[in-house]
């Protein structure tokens, strides 16, 4: 028994995934949308809030303000209300409206951006409407997941150390995490490197994201991917990149649905996509234990990757988008 549901983060089930022609593969996914609010993000805000309270770095009557597509903002609403602080969450265009509508629900002001940014995403924008917010007001706290430190060392301790405990007969070949502000990646990869210096840690990103170099595009998914190169990443140990695209994204959401009744989210689907990728390309000839994030579930996009209409906007946008690019180059 729990006093408060926002007291069980973390501790979430995993999964064995087996993948029908990888028979070497052994794929078992951290079920990240057990914690509290929906996402792998609980443990983040959770840490986060009550470090800062603890430390003295905020008080009762300092505003949180972050940049958030979604579960991010989600979170940080639920703990900041649980500990009594006021919280203003920039979002964008692209926020599903079941994020805003429980974000607003919690109680934080909601600033929504609707300016695209040079690289057609919203970030930097968002980025620019939190330094205007703070450079006006005292007592104003940016929690800012790019670059806090604080961030990764939330998944340090705690997915990371799961991860490594829980890892089916102490072996991580792999690790498998979508990546947007890095902090995810950041801490866990720390804290497995210290215990399997033999892992390899692969970020998966998609297509139109420059986290790590690349051609700039609109993307439609949330929660993987970034206009920016994230600070916080200079402290992540990644050994490869995969990248995805929207397309597989899609398709990998279905197929995770159907063949092992899961119902994921967007950057879940990208993640399994990468695996899948990966070992396409990188062929392996003993048995390989792979271990993956599985950050939220399917339920925050019925109108988005699970509606086929959209599915095909996406698709015929993205081939247009292709098509013009081929002809300019
Ligand atoms: C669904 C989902 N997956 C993955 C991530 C990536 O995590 P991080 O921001 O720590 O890189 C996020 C971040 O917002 C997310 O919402």
């Amino acid at each position: 028994m729990v006093n408060n549901i926002l007291n069980k983060v973390g501790n979430t089930p995993i999964v064995s995934l087996p993948i029908a022609d990888k028979s070497n593969l052994n794929v078992f996914a951290k079920l990240e949308f057990y914690n509290p609010t929906g996402s792998v993000k609980d443990r983040a805000a959770c840490y986060i809030i009550s470090r800062l309270l603890k430390e003295g770095t905020i008080n009762k009557d300092t505003t949180l303000i972050e940049s958030s597509s979604g579960n991010f903002g989600v979170a940080l609403s639920a703990y900041a209300k649980l500990n009594g602080l006021k919280f203003v969450c920039v979002i964008d265009k692209t926020t599903l409206p079941v994020n805003e509508m429980l974000i607003r629900l919690q109680g934080a002001e909601v600033i929504r951006i609707t300016e695209p940014d040079e690289h057609g995403g919203y970030l930097l924008n968002r980025i620019k409407k939190i330094k205007e917010i703070i450079a006006s007001n005292d007592n104003v706290y940016w929690v800012n997941q790019y670059a806090n430190p604080l961030n990764a060392r939330a998944y340090y301790n705690s997915l990371g150390i799961e991860i490594c405990l829980e890892a089916p007969r102490q072996k991580i070949d792999y690790l498998f995490m979508g990546i947007s502000s890095g902090g995810t990646i950041t801490g866990v990869s720390q804290r497995v490197k210290e215990n399997y210096p033999a892992a390899k840690i692969i970020a998966v990103d998609v297509d139109g994201s420059i986290i790590f170099g690349g051609k700039s595009h609109k993307r439609f998914i949330p929660g993987i991917g970034s206009s920016m190169r994230p600070e916080i990443l200079k402290q992540a140990v990644i050994d490869d990149v995969v990248s995805v695209n929207e397309d597989e994204t899609i398709n990998a959401c279905r197929e995770l649905l159907e063949v092992h009744n899961l119902y994921a989210g967007g950057s879940s689907g990208s993640v399994y996509a990468g695996i899948k990728k990966y070992f396409n390309k990188n062929n392996i000839d003993s048995k390989t234990n792979v271990m993956c994030v599985f950050a939220d579930s399917g339920e925050r996009y019925i109108t988005t990757i699970y509606n086929d209409q959209w599915g095909e906007m996406v698709r015929e946008y993205n081939l247009e988008r292709e098509y013009s690019e081929a002809i300019v180059s």
